[in-house]
């Protein structure tokens, strides 16, 4: 896998072939299956659970990124592992203890994440960093595709991949939200390696160009 990372959200897939949608993206050179699971609760809209990451499991060996917008989120926890997520990030605001929630992660034999909303202090990073496999920074407000980038968050990457680069450790560094082709350059320089693009991917051209998504994912 080269250091950059395209993780296609599948919100902005057709969920009537959904099958066929993620296979036709990582033949198109995606890396990842962003895996956006939302509760009605911690953010405002509903999406898919552990049956629908179950299902397509078979489909690749690609990693399922599953970014839980849940809360509370340590019950779903197992469930999502067994049904064959790969890493799993969660948001502090939604766990009781976060570093029981991370140990909970591993135990279940995936990779963890935390992930920082717009408004959401980088402090939660101080003791527990070094136990993380994943930083994802949030660029929009969570709970809906198609929002536009917050410029802020270029600092705030800015400031994590020097907390990072201070552990020696590879530990990886997603964006999630508003990204597009016009602006992953800017973002990439801010220190970013994992990139999620939801309707950028999925949005891109006419159902009936069977090259769509190698075109905007070649142009990331
Ligand atoms: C927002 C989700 C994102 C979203 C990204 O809460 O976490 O993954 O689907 O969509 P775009 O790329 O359209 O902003
Ligand atoms: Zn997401």
């Amino acid at each position: 896998m080269s250091k950059f990372k395209i993780a296609p959200s599948i919100l902005s897939a057709n969920f009537a072939k959904l099958g066929q949608e993620i296979t036709d993206v990582l033949a198109s050179g995606a890396d990842i299956i962003h895996f956006d699971v939302m509760d009605n609760h911690y953010v405002p809209n509903l999406t898919i659970g552990p049956l629908v990451c179950e299902a397509i499991r078979p489909l690749t060996d690609a990693m399922i990124d599953v970014h839980l917008m849940v809360k509370p989120v340590d019950r779903i926890i197992p469930d999502f592992a067994k049904a064959g997520a790969n890493m799993i990030t969660f948001h502090p605001e939604a766990s009781e203890h976060i570093d029981r929630t991370i140990g909970l992660i591993k135990e279940c034999g995936c990779k963890a994440g935390m992930v920082f909303n717009p408004g959401t202090p980088l402090n939660y990073l101080d003791h527990v960093l070094e136990k993380l496999d994943m930083v994802l920074i949030m660029s929009v407000n969570p709970g809906f595709g198609g929002q536009s980038f917050i410029p802020e968050a270029l600092n705030k990457l800015r400031t994590v991949r020097k907390m990072i680069d201070a552990t020696g450790k590879d530990i990886w560094l997603e964006v999630d939200g508003g990204v597009k082709v016009n602006n992953i350059a800017e973002i990439a320089r801010a220190g970013a390696d994992t990139f999620v693009a939801g309707s950028a991917v999925y949005g891109a051209g006419k159902d009936s160009d069977p090259h769509r998504y190698e075109t905007v994912i070649a142009a990331m």
